[in-house]
């Protein structure tokens, strides 16, 4: 198949919208990272995706809508904190698992009765949505296992040849994927942390759970709880290593081959290439695209510097400790 890249337009996503009418496949950009999406309503079309990421079908997929009204085509109910939770942050990086409605194939939620939905606060994706007139079923647009993209042509050198078509709508401004948040359980709990922070969801609704794994991808998980972290995920070529403690330097000298640092301070310590990122904010806009950067210069260990636990900090060292761990 042949890919097309092209710059949004409206007439670009007309035909995108007819693309995903027809069942087919298109790639997009959102707010947080590229999509890749398919009408959720329709099973042969969201079981493309699965196929041109290479990602397993129990792995279930997020469904994005143009308008808050238009969930009621989705879910079953939603909850007060979920309505709360939905007027402040969307459009917006935060999704919410919600009982799925019957239009909904379990092709789309994983064989789950639970479905995650957002709407993404992106004029393109928006009008695509819009434009298709069904809710959009998107993972991220790159190959399972990989970093996501967070821009066109990261999903070109993943996906060429095996979708369609690819809407370049420049860089994304968030740069990390959604926070996810399950409304179904008796206290909310956070299964991914993303473009909202904990402490934005906590000022909205109070109190909510971390499930382990946000803090520690090694930890056993059940797959029906938070099915993302079965996976090794975010994953450049090179093996990475997050400093907490300790020194930098005398990491970087046991390191054999070519060594990248990313940091958020000024550090002196001499290797192949070092990136110094100014605030958390613009880390988390760069995270994946240095490490798709490192990999294309040939490194083979990155070392990330201390990033604080906290607001998008927590975010970031979530995907830079799933990069590091050995799940798989
Ligand atoms: O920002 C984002 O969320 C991006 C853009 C494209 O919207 N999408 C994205 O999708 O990151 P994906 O598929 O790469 O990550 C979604 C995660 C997966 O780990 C999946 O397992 C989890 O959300 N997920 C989706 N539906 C779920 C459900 N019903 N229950 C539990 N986890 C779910
Ligand atoms: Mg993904």
């Amino acid at each position: 198949m042949r890919t097309e890249l092209k710059k949004s337009s409206a007439e670009v996503i007309r035909q995108a919208g007819e693309l995903i009418r027809k069942g087919e496949v298109v790639a997009f950009p959102t707010e947080t990272v590229y999509g890749l999406g398919a009408n959720a309503l329709d099973e042969d079309a969201v079981k493309k995706i699965f196929e041109a990421k290479g990602r397993p079908s129990d792995n279930p997929l997020i469904v994005h809508v143009s308008d808050k009204k238009h969930l009621a085509r989705i879910v079953e109910t939603v909850p007060h904190k979920a309505e709360l939770l939905i007027e402040r942050f969307w459009p917006g990086p935060l999704t919410l698992i919600l009982r799925k409605g019957d239009r909904v194939p379990m092709m789309t939620t994983g064989g789950r009765n639970n479905v995650g939905v957002r709407m993404p606060n992106h004029a393109v994706a928006l009008s695509l949505i819009a434009e298709a007139g069904y809710p959009i079923a998107a993972p991220s647009a790159n190959s399972f296992g990989r970093p996501s993209p967070t821009l066109a042509k990261h999903v070109f050198e993943d996906l060429d040849g095996k979708i369609p078509l690819i809407i370049d709508g420049g860089a994304c401004q968030v740069g990390l994927e959604s926070t996810i948040i399950d409304m179904t359980s008796e206290t909310p709990m956070i299964l991914r942390p993303g473009g909202i922070t904990v402490e934005e969801i906590e000022d909205v609704i109070g109190t909510v759970d971390l499930h382990p794994t946000v803090t520690d991808p090694e930890q056993k998980t059940d797959i029906a709880q938070a099915p993302g972290m079965k996976y090794r995920h975010y994953s450049p070529k090179a093996k990475v290593i997050l400093v907490h403690e300790g020194d930098l330097a005398e990491i970087t000298g046991s390191c054999t081959g070519s060594v990248g640092i990313i940091s958020l301070s000024e550090i002196d310590v001499a290797c192949k290439e070092t990136i110094v990122v100014p605030d958390v904010t613009t880390l988390a806009q760069d995270i994946f695209r240095l490490f798709r950067h490192m990999d294309a210069i040939g490194i083979d260990t990155i070392i990330v510097n201390r990033i604080p636990e906290e607001g998008l900090g927590l975010s970031i060292l979530n995907r830079v400790r799933k990069a590091a761990s050995d799940i798989n």
